[in-house]
């Protein structure tokens, strides 16, 4: 078919929830220690399997650190550049054989230990309390996952009393008196377990097995502090897993969890390059998930008569190539205009899924499959960096309003291969819109286009219903665009600027030629 966009302001989905700008820290590779703290030699868990990068252990000047300590660069892009809101810690995989108590009191008495998710050892020198300290500087609030793996639910009642106690009791005063302060570190959000269903987890767990305990943790943990919001552990939406973890816990939690990557490796391991169409269209599996997910919510919901709405937390999203970003490098990959095309399609799913979707968490926040990647001195933004920084800035605070797309399709291979069979061939064009109402009242639509083809541009007519005056009286329309004429362009050391966004104001006509292989935001007044 023809490329056509229609929008309709007047058909609201649900407002944009900001949380689904939020990210991931996880005790792997370069992410906490050498992206939150400056890595040092002794803090490093180097293994062969995780080996030095070479410039490594040039010490961070004082100069570029927080005086807790903290790196200011990438404190300041997540802070002040992404607004990063929420974000999940201490894993991942890295939670399920994780002792919060090794984590906090004196620095030089903290215990190391052997890390059985990814390998090497874990200096402890990150723990509840410097996650808090670094939230509270970095304006964003902690979320925490309690490990269900080796953990018992006396730890983790302890791990929540030492948070949020508020009382006089002996956890609430060891945060005190490690703390030296008397306020709480009320972490609002708590995750129910990390991927227990995965045979890499230490601790795996049937769904029936999870979901019994899960329910047993939840009504203690509640006890402990009524106030807080609970994430039950999911599968990635719409599995069997998801569905009866779902069905008896549903009574018991805020939110579901569930995690999906995109960005697959070559099929044939022996190729080095990545498929175009599994990269770039892969994200619409995302969409399937939340659809199916969002109906076997609603189904546990009916079952046991709950009124209260059930939301989804996509508490890992992301492009990872498994056969790029691996263990032995700490997960570091370095990421192409290709991939960030999919990281735009990631966040349009959740801007039309806005009435299910409350947490998105990219993973992860810094270097471990990241969009930021820094040296001891130094920080670049990925190609993924720009779409987020793009929606962040301009579809936060909107209303997603429905859209009807006609588009040409994909006929390559995508992944997985069971969702073109149920949902049809993939869009080239990916799209989502958002209604924003200044604090003036003034309105404007925000479209945020995905050209999803290698080769072709597209001029697409855009039909803005019952609205008089796009773009107001200027015709005008604010452009941002994502694009390289080399879909493998990525940005490095010494090229940081090699694919970043360009912005532009533009005459508007009511059509827009999207081209081949682009990311462009438009901005555009309707009063
Ligand atoms: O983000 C990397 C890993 O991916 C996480 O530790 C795990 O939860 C997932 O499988």
């Amino acid at each position: 078919p023809k490329p056509v966009l229609d929008i309709f302001p007047s058909s609201p989905i649900a407002p944009v929830s900001p949380l689904i700008f939020s990210g991931f820290l996880e005790h792997l590779g370069r992410c906490i220690y050498g992206g939150i703290l400056p890595a040092s030699p002794s803090s490093f868990p180097y293994t062969s399997r995780n080996p030095c990068p070479k410039d490594h252990f040039v010490e961070t000047p004082k100069e570029l650190l927080t005086p807790e300590g903290f790196r200011k660069d990438v404190l300041e892009v997540l802070r002040d550049e992404l607004a990063v809101p929420l974000i999940r810690w201490p894993g991942g995989n890295y939670v399920s054989s994780y002792r919060w108590e090794d984590g906090i009191g004196p620095l030089e008495r903290r215990k190391r230990r052997p890390e059985l998710a990814w390998g090497g050892e874990e200096s402890n020198q990150f723990g509840t309390d410097e996650f808090i300290a670094w939230c509270r500087v970095a304006e964003i609030e902690p979320y925490i996952v309690v490990n269900m793996g080796t953990g018992t639910l006396e730890e983790a009642l302890h791990w929540i009393e030492y948070c949020n106690g508020t009382g006089d009791t002996y956890y609430a005063d060891l945060r005190r008196r490690n703390t030296g302060r008397d306020e709480p570190h009320n972490v609002k959000y708590w995750g129910l377990g990390n991927e227990v269903w995965g045979e890499w987890q230490v601790g795996q767990q049937t769904a029936v097995e999870y979901a019994a305990k899960a329910r047993q943790w939840a009504h203690a943990i509640r006890l402990v502090d009524p106030s807080i919001k609970l994430v039950g552990c999911g599968e990635s939406g719409p599995t069997d897993w998801d569905d009866v973890v779902l069905d008896r816990l549903v009574d018991k939690v805020d939110l579901h969890s569930i995690h999906l990557y995109t960005g697959f490796g070559p099929r044939d391991r022996s190729q080095t390059d990545r498929e175009y169409g599994r990269t770039v269209y892969g994200p619409d599996a995302a969409e399937y998930s939340i659809e199916i997910c969002k109906g076997l919510i609603n189904k546990a919901r009916l079952s046991k008569a709950i009124s209260k709405p059930i939301k989804i937390a996509f508490d890992e999203y992301g492009v990872w190539d498994e056969t790029v970003g691996t263990p032995q490098n700490g997960l570091e990959q370095f990421y192409t205009l290709a991939d960030a095309l999919a990281m735009a399609s990631w966040l349009n799913v959740f801007v039309r899924q806005a009435d299910v979707v409350e947490i998105a968490c990219v993973a992860q926040s810094v270097n471990v499959i990241s969009p930021l990647i820094v040296s001891p001195t130094n920080l670049f933004r990925q190609t993924i960096y720009w779409p987020l920084y793009l929606f962040s800035r301009y579809m936060r605070g909107g209303v997603s309003v429905r859209i009807a797309l006609s588009s040409p399709t994909y006929s390559g291979e995508t992944l997985p291969q069971w969702i073109s069979a149920i949902r049809g061939p993939p869009a080239d064009l990916d799209v989502s819109a958002v209604v924003y109402t200044s604090e003036s009242g003034a309105r404007s639509l925000r479209i945020a286009m995905v050209n999803r083809s290698e080769h072709r541009s597209y001029q697409v007519p855009v039909r803005v219903a019952f609205e008089d005056s796009v773009g107001s009286e200027t015709r005008q329309v604010q452009v941002h665009e994502l694009w390289h004429q080399d879909i493998k362009a990525h940005n490095g050391w010494g090229r940081e600027r090699e694919v970043s966004v360009k912005t532009r104001t533009a005459p508007w006509s009511g059509t827009w030629t999207f081209r081949e292989h682009s990311f462009t935001l438009l901005v555009l007044t309707l009063d």
